[in-house]
């Protein structure tokens, strides 16, 4: 659904991670307010074990092999791939960014950047520092494209 993330194949323990800090309020999304409420742990370690067991079937929109390019360069330089794997497959508490639908990125990515991530890890609002939505939009692109 537009906006929304997929879920499938993510990392067992960053779903774990995001769906107790969703569950406890600790996350700004308003559509997912109050859904979680009053699952209790183990409900919570299943969903995430299900969702990472998922194979994840992108649906890349159209390639713009200009942006694409120059998403990629801009990966490489941030050095993105040190924490998310270099095919960007995620891995513990690093989510899965291969595959991921565009305008979800982007819009995680403006948050982050603008350090309006509420109760998400400060380490990437240091890794996209001073990038432009330009950037942010051909590094959506590079990523979504990726299997
Ligand atoms: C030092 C390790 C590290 C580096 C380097 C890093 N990330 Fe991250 N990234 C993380 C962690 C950890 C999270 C999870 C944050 C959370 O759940 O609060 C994350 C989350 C994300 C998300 C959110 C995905 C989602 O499903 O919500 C995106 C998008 C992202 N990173 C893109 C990038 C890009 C692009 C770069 C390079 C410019 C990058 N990251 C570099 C560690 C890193």
């Amino acid at each position: 659904m537009a906006g929304s993330p997929s879920l499938a194949g993510q990392p067992k323990v960053f779903l774990e991670n995001n769906l107790i800090m969703i569950r406890e309020g600790m996350r700004n999304i308003p559509v997912m307010r109050g859904q979680l409420d009053g699952l209790s742990d183990p409900q919570i370690i299943a969903l995430a074990k299900f969702y990472s067991a998922q194979v994840l079937k992108p649906v890349p929109g159209q390639r713009d092999e200009a942006l694409y390019e120059r998403g990629q360069l801009l990966s490489k330089q941030a050095l993105c791939g040190t924490c998310h794997l270099p095919d960007y497959v995620g891995r513990e508490q690093m989510p899965r960014l291969a595959g991921q639908r565009e305008d979800y990125l982007l819009h995680t990515m403006r948050q982050f950047r603008n350090n309006q991530a509420t109760g998400r890890d400060t380490i990437m609002a240091a890794s996209l520092y001073g990038m432009n939505d330009a950037d942010l939009q051909a590094i959506a692109q590079y990523l979504s494209q990726l299997k």
